[in-house]
């Protein structure tokens, strides 16, 4: 196990009717800019919960913060919060809103263009956010990441910044989620869990089998959760699991991976593809690629999650990324490029960008633009 150095300071407030608890946790005095994304909380109740919540509060309301959030929408909402001086912000909505409002806590304290935050990749002076998370997916609520993008340039980018002081997680109101972003959360847990367990073998137990129950989980409730999604406990379980997935817990001491996220977001950049969706595509086509080096963690997965003992390490290494690619199919995702259209054009942009920015990813950073294009002959 690596050194590390741990600490996650925000402050989970989970269940029903929870939401009614947000102006405890926001300091009296504080002039609120609340973050929305397109509408969908005004058709579930979430934005009455929310105004509601904050009756006779200091608060104004900035709308239309995007999937995939742009830059573009995100320089107005800082321009509207330092006209109002605003010092204390409260997003409402999926992983979006959420990452749009990180990159809104550190633009208002910056006075050049927020893009050169996302550029420098890490934010240190920002103003203290909460969060109300009405999509399971990202683990944004309890962690310091977040992804803007850039229309004009189709270009996508991670970023670090400030922890939510606290998140309101509600199972109940991911019941009009529709069924595709259901699927591409799932997608999305399992393949953050992937990232940071998919590497190298026998380096944490306990972190091996923290991540292992997370996708337990999910390989038991997604089948029931795609049959019937208004099921309250299935979904908080799997609202759960997502926050844990990436809030730092199964990452302790261990070696992270990330290329099959950095490749999703270029896919996402190119051709506006879903996140999720991005990721069950190159997902199994990096383990095709890479299995010999990941043989001894693909074999442990196979067996403890799939329950593949029978056959030579090959057969039993290629049954367990079958087995993957079978699970994301039945949540009706695509996992081939052929899928959803995407040929050799994209795949030699992805290559040329990679080299361009002379970047390597991977546990061993070497996933450069030549590996990079290799995976992605193998998601064909
Ligand atoms: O915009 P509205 O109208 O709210 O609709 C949203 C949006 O259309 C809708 N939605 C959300 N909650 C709903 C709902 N519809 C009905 N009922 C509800 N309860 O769902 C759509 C998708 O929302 P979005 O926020 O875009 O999805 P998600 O949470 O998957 O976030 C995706 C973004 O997060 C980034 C991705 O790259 C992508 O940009 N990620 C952020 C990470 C992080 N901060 O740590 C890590 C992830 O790997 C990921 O990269
Ligand atoms: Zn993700």
């Amino acid at each position: 196990m690596e050194n590390f150095v741990f600490q996650n300071p925000t402050k989970i407030i989970f269940g029903k009717g929870m939401i009614a608890r947000i102006a405890k946790e926001i300091p009296e005095g504080k002039k609120v800019m609340v973050t929305f994304g397109g509408g969908s909380v005004k058709k579930n109740g979430v934005y009455e919960q929310v105004r509601q919540a904050l009756e006779g509060r200091d608060f104004i309301e900035f709308w239309g913060i995007e999937s995939n959030p742009a830059i573009e929408t995100l320089r107005k909402a800082i321009q509207l919060g330092k006209e109002h001086r605003v010092d204390f912000l409260l997003a409402v909505g999926g992983g979006s809103v959420l990452d749009g409002t990180k990159l809104i806590s550190a633009g208002l304290l910056y006075e050049g263009d927020a893009w050169e935050l996302v550029l420098k990749g890490e934010m240190t002076r920002t103003i203290p956010m909460g969060a109300v998370l009405t999509l399971p997916a990202t683990g944004s609520e309890m962690n310091r990441g977040a992804v803007i993008s850039r229309k004009e340039t189709a270009e996508k980018y991670p970023f670090y910044s400030n922890y939510p002081v606290f998140s309101v997680l509600d199972p109940a109101v991911t019941a009009t989620l529709p069924p595709y972003q259901v699927a591409c959360g799932i997608a999305d847990t399992f393949i953050h869990v992937m990232e940071q367990y998919m590497t190298i073998p026998g380096q944490s137990r306990l972190m091996d089998r923290w991540a292992e129950g997370i996708i337990h989980t999910l390989v038991e409730i997604a089948p029931k959760i795609v049959e019937k999604q208004d099921n309250y406990d299935l979904m908080a379980d799997f609202m759960l699991s997502a926050t844990m997935g990436l809030n730092g817990f199964i990452a302790l001491g261990v070696r992270q991976d990330w290329a099959t996220h950095m490749i999703g977001h270029e896919l996402t950049a190119l051709h506006g593809l879903t996140h999720g969706a991005t990721l069950t595509i190159v997902l199994p086509g990096l383990w095709r690629t890479l299995k010999s080096k990941k043989q001894a963690k693909l074999l442990q997965y196979g067996e403890r999650i799939w329950g593949i003992t029978e056959g030579s390490e090959e057969e039993r290494v290629n049954s367990a990324i079958e087995k993957t690619e079978a699970f994301f199919r039945s949540l009706g995702l695509p996992t081939r490029l052929g899928d959803v259209q995407i040929g050799d054009d994209t795949i030699l942009e992805i290559e040329r960008r990679f080299n361009e920015r002379k970047v390597g990813f991977g546990e061993d950073g070497d996933v450069t633009g030549v590996l990079a294009r290799e995976i992605l002959e193998h998601c064909k």
